[in-house]
């Protein structure tokens, strides 16, 4: 199987581009530069390395760089607004910082006739975000591109297959974006396009049958796509010797454990543990409102739950986890790198005894982990399933919580989410739910006066959860998920849309 490398300098697109790559059909892995030696390069017989942006100047001396023995390996490397001037002042050519030369946004890039820029029209637009720039190409490479401010927005040395690019080839705002790097994969690289996240896993369920037949391994699924997929996985490659434990701490949509009860245990066969555990957790989180506390004591709980179930089973040899790629993948900002802690199960239980841990799916991006479970089989419900928080509706119950309010968000969030659904939205949000706020309100129903709860209704669009906008949805669609919830949810007397979007505020309210 072919390889890129996507070699981090800290740009905010480098899984963008990682993702780009594979969309391909070309396996792309992103390793940050202070953590992959020259000599593993080499070793490792990469097709074709990528440098990515990065926020920094090459002159700062606390900007990343790497060994200029890189451009001699003999691999095509394409560098990309930061990489393309970090190869620039590597290779011995000029970079200069200039305030009034700085572009973002779309532009127009005037290309000339080259190779990596086959079936790209003389003048596109491309997606800029650059101060410094490249004033001098270096000897042996030629200028290839240029914009109204840029001399160099493209340049090549065709000997040593190296190329540069100041712009954005993997943002889709760069019109030809695609073809640039189709050129550079199949044209320069001459990559094979036979990489796809469904043969991987193919694969993956082989290795794991041959390795982990007839030894216990342990899952805990939440019902969330990440562990649903990983299940199912582990449960093709070794069918009864996966144990799932499912945790229902209570605190789930409505209807939601049966659901992944009766998908996993009754559809697939899964040989699974449905805990219920409600009463306990509700113990615990009785009289509590703060939220950090909230979260802690169901973190925890979750743990100490999940402990007893394994221990029950006794010694197992693999604890599998559905931990993904961008949960695994460093940053290359330098020497605060971390890893992300992974936060779907709360942590690592750290009393259950097993070998190894065993992550299916940490090559994979969300996308790929969606096809990966369509492939399996798992219902569309679970595979478009929107991310729901660890902490369930503890997060989206303010103040403190207690069974009836439980059930009050649990029917208002299902029936704005059927009104949602119903609705068939152009672009469905990428998250939506109902929370039950603390604030009680005067009403009025048939000549009563009523005092009930305010549910506030919650609708995002966003891309990566990071940063996110409040939903433009349809006043008829508010009026019906409003009217419905106030008429059938005794309790409910006021319904509010929330028109915050993060930052300043956060996606969940808690
Ligand atoms: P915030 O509220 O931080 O949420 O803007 C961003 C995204 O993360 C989800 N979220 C969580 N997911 N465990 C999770 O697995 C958690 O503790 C947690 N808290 C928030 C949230 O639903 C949104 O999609």
């Amino acid at each position: 199987m072919d390889k890129i490398l996507v070699l981090d300098f800290g740009g905010q697109y480098n899984q963008l581009i990682a993702r780009r790559v594979r969309e391909q059909h070309v396996y792309a892995e992103i390793r940050p530069y202070d953590r992959i030696s020259l000599f593993e390069i080499r070793e490792a017989g990469y097709r074709g390395i990528i440098f990515t942006g990065g926020p920094n100047s090459v002159y700062d001396p606390a900007s990343p760089h790497y060994d200029p023995e890189i451009l001699n390996l003999g691999v095509p490397v394409l560098g990309i607004c930061y990489g393309h001037q970090l190869m620039t002042w590597m290779a011995g050519g000029t970079v200069t910082g200039a305030e009034n030369s700085s572009e973002y946004g779309k532009t127009v890039l005037y290309a000339d006739a080259h190779p990596l820029f086959d079936g790209v029209e003389p003048e596109s637009v491309v997606w800029m975000s650059h101060t410094d720039y490249v004033s001098k190409a270096p000897e042996r490479f030629s200028v290839i591109a240029r914009t109204d401010k840029c001399p160099c927005a493209a340049m090549a040395d065709d000997s040593r297959k190296l190329y540069g690019v100041q712009f954005h080839p993997e943002v889709t705002h760069t019109v030809f974006g695609k073809e640039i790097l189709r050129n550079f994969l199949f044209g320069i690289c001459e990559c094979s396009a036979d990489w796809n996240a469904e043969d991987y896993a193919r694969k993956a369920i082989e290795k794991y049958r041959e390795e982990l037949s007839g030894k216990k391994v342990l899952l805990a699924l939440s019902g969330g796509v990440d562990s649903s997929v990983a299940a199912l996985l582990l449960h093709e490659a070794i069918g009864q010797d996966l144990t799932c434990v499912f945790v229902d701490h209570g605190l789930l949509r409505k209807g939601e454990g049966d659901f992944v009860e009766q998908t996993f245990r009754h559809g697939f066969g899964v040989n699974l543990i449905r805990v219920n555990a409600a009463e306990r957790f509700l113990g615990k989180l009785a009289g509590v409102s703060d939220p950090e506390t909230k979260r802690k004591i169901i973190g925890e709980e979750f743990i100490r739950v999940f402990e007893a179930e394994a221990q029950k089973i006794g010694h197992v040899h693999a604890l599998a986890q559905g931990t993904i790629y961008p949960d695994v993948i460093e940053s290359g900002k330098g020497a605060s790198a971390v890893i992300k802690s992974h936060h779907n199960v709360g942590g690592l239980p750290d009393t259950i005894s097993f070998d190894i841990i065993v992550e299916p799916l940490r090559d994979f991006f969300k996308d790929e982990v969606r096809s990966v479970g369509t492939m399996l089989g798992l219902p569309k419900e679970l595979v478009w399933r929107q991310p729901f928080p660890g902490p369930g509706l503890a997060v989206r119950i303010i103040g403190d919580i207690t069974e009836e309010k439980i059930r009050l968000l649990q029917e208002a969030d299902a029936i704005f989410r059927e009104e949602i659904d119903r609705a068939a939205l152009p672009e469905t949000p990428n998250q939506y739910f109902a929370v039950l706020t603390n604030a009680r309100s005067v009403g009025v129903m048939g000549d009563a006066r009523t005092y009930g709860y305010t549910a506030a209704l919650r609708a995002v669009s966003t891309d990566d959860f990071m940063t996110a906008e409040w939903t433009r949805l349809p006043y008829e669609v508010l009026e019906r998920a409003s009217s419905r919830i106030t008429n059938e949810v005794p309790g409910i007397s006021r319904v509010v849309y929330d028109i915050s979007s993060k930052p300043p505020a956060t996606v969940e309210w808690e």
